[in-house]
This record gives structure tokens, sequence and C-alpha cells, in this order.
């Protein structure tokens, strides 16, 4: 089974150009709480390196392009994000990595909390622990 859950969003649009629309508990699982969006990356810079504990979220690459992977301390997927009309689902204890953003690449992201550092797993190896130890 895929570690990659992505959902797909219907486009609203007409003949002037699209449209989407996210609904808590709908298309977005979860209640959001935040909202940000990553932009303006420079060239060969990567960001996240990080699974969270209780922290569900949602990307989607409203412009442009970037790769992300995921990696669930079993298997490890990439997924090419260029799309506004797909989401990908970043749930509790998914390792996730964003690389090769586009200069015109926006993603956005919902989040189920406020920020909260102490929520974060910022060391791959504390991650995999963590993982092997929730399995016992
Ligand atoms: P960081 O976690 O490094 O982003 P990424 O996972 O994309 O590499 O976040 C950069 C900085 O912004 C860091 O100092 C934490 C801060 N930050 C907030 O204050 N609130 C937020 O909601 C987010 C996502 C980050």
């Amino acid at each position: 089974m895929s570690i990659v859950s992505m959902r797909s969003f219907s486009n609203l649009g007409d003949d002037r150009g699209s449209l989407v629309v996210l609904n808590q508990l709908q298309e977005i699982p979860f209640t959001v709480k935040r909202v940000y969006y990553i932009y303006g990356t420079k060239d060969e810079v990567s960001r996240g390196f990080h699974a969270h504990k209780e922290l569900h979220q949602l990307a989607i690459c409203v412009s442009g392009s970037c790769r992300m992977v995921l990696d669930d301390g079993h298997s490890r997927e990439e997924i090419l994000m260029q799309s506004p009309e797909v989401g990908v689902d970043l749930p509790p204890f998914l390792w996730h990595e964003m690389h090769d953003f586009s200069s015109d690449c926006v993603l956005l992201v919902l989040a189920s909390d406020l920020y909260n550092e102490d929520d974060y797993i910022r060391d791959y190896e504390e991650f995999l622990d963590r993982q092997k130890n929730d399995e016992i």
C-alpha cells in the first residue's frame, strides 16, 4: 500500500478561468487552525526534513512545481507536485522533504493546529526510533 494519500479537487472554473474550493472536513480532512505558504524559494534549496507528532497538514502546490519526498520509516516515495487541483496529506509521523522548487512555486499548507516547535521531530534517527517504538 502506498504511503502517499493524494486528494483530487474539483475545478469549478468556467471560461473565465479556474476556481478550486476546499471546505473544512470535506476536501480538508481536519479543522484548519493555520495556513502558511512557501514561495520565492531559492535555487538548490530543500525544505522540510521533519515529521510531526500530532499535526495533520494538507499541502497543495497552487503554482509551479516541487518534488516531495515522503517517508513513513519503512518506505520512501516521491511525488511531483505540479497541480493546484491535487493535495497531499501529511499526517502525523510522516517524514517529509521538499526539493526542486520551481521559481514560481507557491506551496500552500493547511494545518490542523497552531505552530508548536515541540511537535516537530527534526532528527531522522529519532523519527525512526519513535516509529519503531510506536509499533511495539
Ligand atoms: P521551518 O520549519 O524551517 O520550515 P520548513 O519546514 O519549510 O523548512 O520554518 C522556518 C521558520 O519559520 C522557523 O523559525 C519556524 C517558523 N515558523 C513559524 O513561526 N510558524 C509556522 O507556522 C511555520 C511553518 C514556521
